[in-house]
């Protein structure tokens, strides 16, 4: 059983690990195997995150991590860094109470909506979102922000044609009327 809550400081040190263990996914993709090898991000960029307010985690029945959802708020939106499970819990049913949890946290927050960049061809990326209800933006859609982050991500090697930007409207929901940005 996982519980999701708000990332604490000391949870930083496990969530490179986290980020290993779930990008062995991508070994399943063979041009995108290399993903799996690829640098994870750092403790001390994880603890200026965490303490942003808006990362979360999904921790096992002794309260360690085994998922994450890494987060913070640009501008009027919500901007999804990172979403994670280990390899060996996934398809259970936590990444998408990670990202629930997140719309929650979101709509509390008061912004427009909750943005994120990924693999519009891989299972577990931009169908899983679509299914969740982000749509895939394209052309003038795209803001300078995501614009930006979408070369940053192609100067890294990533196959620009098939990562895109994504966003997921934040409509009023019953219950959740005050501001408490
Ligand atoms: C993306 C990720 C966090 C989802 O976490 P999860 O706990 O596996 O998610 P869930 O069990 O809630 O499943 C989410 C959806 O992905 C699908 N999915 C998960 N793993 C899958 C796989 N290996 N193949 C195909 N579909 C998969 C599920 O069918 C599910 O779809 P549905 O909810 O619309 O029916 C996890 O797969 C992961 O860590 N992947 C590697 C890192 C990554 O790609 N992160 C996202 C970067 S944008």
């Amino acid at each position: 059983m996982t519980t999701i809550r708000l990332a604490r400081e000391d949870d930083a040190e496990v969530l490179p690990d986290i980020e290993q263990s779930a990008g062995e996914a991508f070994r399943t993709v063979p041009e995108l195997a290399w993903l799996a090898d690829e640098g994870n991000v750092s403790v001390e960029r994880h603890r200026i995150l965490i303490r942003r307010g808006a990362c979360l985690v999904a921790a096992d029945n002794q309260d360690r991590p085994v998922g994450l959802l890494s987060a913070t708020v640009e501008g009027d939106v919500l901007h999804i860094w990172e979403l994670d499970v280990r390899l060996e819990l996934q398809g259970m049913g936590i990444g998408r109470s990670l990202l629930e949890r997140a719309v929650e946290n979101a709509r509390q927050l008061g912004v427009a909506a909750i943005t994120l960049t990924t693999f519009r061809d891989v299972a577990w990326n931009a169908p899983f979102y679509r299914r969740f209800g982000f749509r895939i933006l394209e052309g003038a859609g795209v803001d300078e922000r995501l614009t930006g982050l979408l070369l940053a991500e192609a100067r890294h090697g990533m196959p620009a044609e098939r990562r895109c930007a994504m966003r997921l409207d934040l409509g009023p929901a019953a219950g959740a009327t005050q501001d408490i940005r």
